[in-house]
């Protein structure tokens, strides 16, 4: 059963602890709070505070998937704020192995986000640093996006890699889930499923969590 982290990126940004509410009530695993820099992606949101403030109005982790370069200097900015799970990308910096253990010594969980078009390889000599993987099904930068097919075959192998290891590394998909395509990102091995539009547009979203975690 796969666990379901909303994403927050979705939300009406003037009423963040509100939207914390309603998806910790529809049945969320987890917020998932999307940290964009207009340099690693082409779109800007929020920093820390914003992660404080909804830290106040959840129960539930708060799953802080950033999306800027160098994180390494915002890394204890955002523990300090509340974040209960750590990721950043591994194009985004030359620090990655150290970020990972800097975070795990702050007793997070830790993650290594990888975009759609860097070769899966790339993260196998840091899996033993990390917690979990966010591989992208969309280009990072926006919710709504469609999800690139590739992606199925990627959390595949990335699957078979941590068996064939014997690691104990979590794998969450992030980025253009819907109800349709989410029992082939479930049986693809995600543990964890982003749902940023699918979950916030529906007008009924303990349906949508209940059919994403169902699969
Ligand atoms: C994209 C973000 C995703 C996004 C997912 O850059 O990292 O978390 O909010 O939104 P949907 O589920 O609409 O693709
Ligand atoms: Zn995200």
């Amino acid at each position: 059963m796969a666990k379901v982290a909303p994403s927050i990126l979705s939300g009406d940004f003037s009423r963040m602890g509100e939207e914390t509410e309603r998806m910790e009530r529809a049945g969320a695993d987890m917020i998932h709070c999307d940290v964009m820099d207009g340099v690693f992606v082409p779109n800007l949101t929020f920093g820390p505070k914003m992660i404080a403030d909804i830290r106040s109005h959840a129960n539930i982790p708060l799953d802080v998937h950033l999306m800027i370069e160098r994180p390494e200097r915002y890394l204890d900015k955002f523990i300090d704020a509340g974040a209960d799970r750590l990721s950043f990308h591994i194009e985004a910096t030359a620090a990655a192995a150290d970020n990972l253990a800097a975070i795990r010594r702050r007793g997070l969980k830790a993650g290594l986000a990888i975009c759609p078009e860097t070769p899966l390889e790339r993260l196998y000599d840091l899996l033993d640093g990390c917690d979990f993987v966010i591989v992208m099904g969309v280009h990072p930068g926006f919710s709504g996006q469609k999800y690139i097919p590739e992606t199925t075959a990627r959390m595949k192998a990335l699957r078979a890699e941590i068996i064939r290891r014997n690691l104990s590394v979590e794998i969450e998909m992030d980025g253009g889930a819907n109800i349709e395509n989410v029992a082939e990102i479930a049986a693809a091995g995600a543990d964890t499923i982003v749902s940023g539009s699918c979950a916030f547009t529906s007008p009924e979203p303990e349906k949508v969590i209940a059919a994403f975690r169902c699969n």
